[in-house]
């Protein structure tokens, strides 16, 4: 890849002015959206570069899906240290192929509808218990339901491990998420370190347990992918850390950001408990409207014609699939809330090779978890008092703060 690129000769009349880091664009990305749409494909400069971004659908089904002139290694550049989550490790989402293939084919039977299916009655013991746990007239739903279910969910029910050993993956995904803190060429921080040697001697216990007797379990089958030569102890842990962290939080905004829309919408909330099979579509509307991610990127392998806009080798494409979702080329009157919309093909989830292998999980547990809620509350609503937060971290559209007023169903 070209790293000294300047990429000059651009059309400029192709420039746009786009902020994808606005904090507004996560309380209300309704004004950014439409203008985006409007303008269509274009270049903007993001943080100092020349880029390309889309924000319609077919232009944003096309970049997602496009593994021969789209690269997901991200260049080792100056600075890359703040990138490095995965201490140099090769890592499924941030790979292409041969080596994305091997590492999918590896983590993809953890993650089969019919395994995923089985653990749907854990997921809904865990829901009624933090909701039991959590008593009172006021939910906040982040921290007391969310968060918690997801973590359980999938480091728990999806990949096995005992609730005591959490704190290993738990405490590395912290450190990884601290390196954006870092000054340039500071190199991983002892903290990281320490955690990262952890995860490692955690992985060598399970080797060393599964040589004497295979317990078949999630983590046991990406050992015996290890002892079969597939995958490095590195490898192990930077996969569960990416199923950890690139699961646990979509799944809790998930289920956060559909009780946030409906309580908006108690016309939507009255009409999902009178016709209780419509959750998958009102899961799928709040994808749409409320979608846990903002924008992915890739860069461009070579010189190429995206869409009919001229994309130079190395440069960062932007995809902002969540503007995609707001195409009227594809959603009548699409700044409505309606969970009775016609469904088409989502684009929250992603497209191609690298489509979100966490899919199913997501789901399932989303459903589990609305239908204890839908359960154990007559009724649910805003709380004006408490206004909703959102993170920081720009590529994600997730609450960290939704408090809601709940009635209880007294339960006999
Ligand atoms: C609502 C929940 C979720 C959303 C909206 C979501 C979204 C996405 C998207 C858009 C991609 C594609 C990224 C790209 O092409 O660059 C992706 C990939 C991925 N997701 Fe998810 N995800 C969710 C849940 C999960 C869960 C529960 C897990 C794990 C248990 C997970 C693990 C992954 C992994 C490992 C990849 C990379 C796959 C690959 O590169 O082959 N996700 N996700």
């Amino acid at each position: 890849m070209n790293e000294t690129s300047n990429f000059s000769g651009l059309d400029q009349a192709r420039f746009r002015n786009i902020d994808l880091f606005a904090p507004e664009l996560k309380s209300d990305p309704v004004p950014f959206f439409s203008e985006w749409l409007r303008e269509g494909l274009c270049y903007a400069n993001i943080s100092g570069t020349p880029s390309a971004v889309a924000t319609r659908y077919h232009d944003v089904a096309t970049a997602f899906a496009d593994h021969e002139n789209l690269t997901n290694e991200k260049p080792r550049l100056a600075g890359w240290e703040k990138l490095d989550y995965f201490n140099g490790e090769l890592n499924i989402a941030f790979s292409d192929p041969p080596v994305h293939t091997r590492l999918r084919k590896t983590l993809a039977p953890l993650l089969l509808p019919s395994a995923i299916q089985r653990l749907e009655p854990k997921v809904v013991e865990i829901a009624n218990q933090l909701l039991v746990k959590a008593g009172g007239n006021t939910l906040e739903v982040m921290s007391q339901l969310a968060l918690p279910v997801a973590r359980n969910a999938v480091l728990g029910a999806l990949l096995g491990l005992p609730e005591e050993d959490f704190a290993v993956f738990v405490a590395l995904t912290e450190e990884m998420f601290s390196l954006g803190d870092l000054p340039a060429g500071a190199g991983h921080p002892a903290s990281y370190k320490a955690a990262w040697a952890a995860a490692l001697s955690y992985i060598d216990d399970i080797v060393e347990r599964e040589h004497m007797a295979p317990s078949h379990s999630p983590v046991g089958l990406l050992v015996d992918a290890h002892q079969r030569g597939v995958l490095t102890r590195g490898e192990i842990v930077a996969q569960l850390v990416t199923l950890y962290a690139g699961g646990t939080s979509p799944i809790a905004t998930l289920i956060g950001s559909t009780m946030l829309m409906l309580a908006r919408h108690p016309d939507q909330l009255s009409l999902l408990r009178a016709r209780p099979a419509l959750l998958d579509a009102a899961i799928d509307e709040v994808l749409r409207y409320h979608s846990p991610g903002l924008f992915n990127f890739r860069f461009a392998r070579r010189d190429f014609n995206f869409n009919g806009l001229p994309v130079l080798e190395g440069m960062p494409v932007y995809i902002v699939g969540h503007a995609a979702n707001f195409d009227s080329a594809i959603y009548s009157n699409p700044y409505k809330f309606d969970i009775l919309r016609e469904r088409k093909p989502l684009l929250a989830f992603g497209r191609g090779i690298h489509f979100c292998i966490g899919f199913h999980t997501a789901r399932m547990v989303t459903r589990a978890v609305i239908g204890v809620v839908l359960d154990s509350f007559r009724n649910f609503a805003l709380n004006d008092e408490t206004p909703t937060i959102y993170t920081g971290n720009p590529q994600e559209r997730a609450p960290v703060s939704i408090t809601l007023k709940v009635e209880r169903r007294n339960r006999p």
